[in-house]
């Protein structure tokens, strides 16, 4: 079964991709990582990130062990991390040479230990409509930017990361412009939407997963 979750940033994909590949045994396929391990390259070796000829080489290198690697770097997942994937993730070249990898993923899913999956979840923006269009169940979720912009503020204040609401909200619409302004962004058309701006995480999780079962017993 492949399962793929897409919609703007921080409106808590991860969060219910990883809760449902643990509940349904599945491999969990975090696609927003490959824009991070590339940015982050960028960053670590002091290139500008509109060079979009060094971007385009870092994604025709990058492996799956070398973005596992990249992803234990604090700067991975902060917001100068953030910014970076989000240019590098609007360069067509770059999205090109990152495709395979992924959708390879779906002809060979693993666990994090390495072992092999019957299956995987996908999430990030373009998962159900480019990465995996045939798979079979395709969630959209989104939530206002207010709230996002809170939910990663909260995230950065705990992980001890210095910033600012208002900043993380400026930024969280500047990346939903990034993010959407370009082909394969927007929900695919049999996606099931959720608005999870006022569902606690429980109630968003127990929602998909009768949707899932619903879905499994009818095959
Ligand atoms: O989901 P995230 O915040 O970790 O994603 C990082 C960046 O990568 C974000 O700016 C959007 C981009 N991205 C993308 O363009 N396509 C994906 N499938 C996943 C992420």
């Amino acid at each position: 079964m492949i399962i793929t979750i897409d919609g703007p940033a921080a409106a808590g994909k991860g969060t219910l991709a990883a809760s449902l590949a643990k509940k349904y045994n599945l491999a969990y396929f975090d696609t927003g990582m490959v824009y991070r391990a590339v940015g982050l390259e960028m960053l670590l070796n002091g290139y500008d990130l509109s060079d979009n000829k060094k971007a385009e080489a870092f994604a025709e290198n990058l492996t799956f062990p070398k973005m596992m690697e990249l992803s234990k770097n604090p700067e991975f997942r902060s917001l100068n991390g953030s910014r970076a994937a989000s240019a590098v993730a609007a360069m067509p070249k770059v999205r090109e040479a990152l495709l395979q990898m992924q959708q390879n993923f779906s002809h060979n899913p693993v666990f994090a230990d390495g072992s092999k999956a019957d299956g995987a979840i996908y999430d990030g923006r373009d998962t159900g409509t480019v990465i995996c269009p045939h798979a079979d169940i395709k969630f959209f979720v989104t939530a206002s930017p207010e709230v996002r912009a809170m939910r990663r503020f909260k995230e950065y204040q705990e992980k001890g990361q210095a910033a600012n609401y208002e900043e993380v909200l400026e930024q969280t619409i500047a990346r939903d412009k990034n993010d959407y302004a370009r082909a394969g962004s927007q929900p695919a058309a049999d996606a099931i939407h959720f608005d999870t701006s006022d569902l606690s995480i429980d109630e968003v999780f127990n929602q998909v997963c009768a949707i899932i079962e619903k879905k499994q017993a009818a095959v």
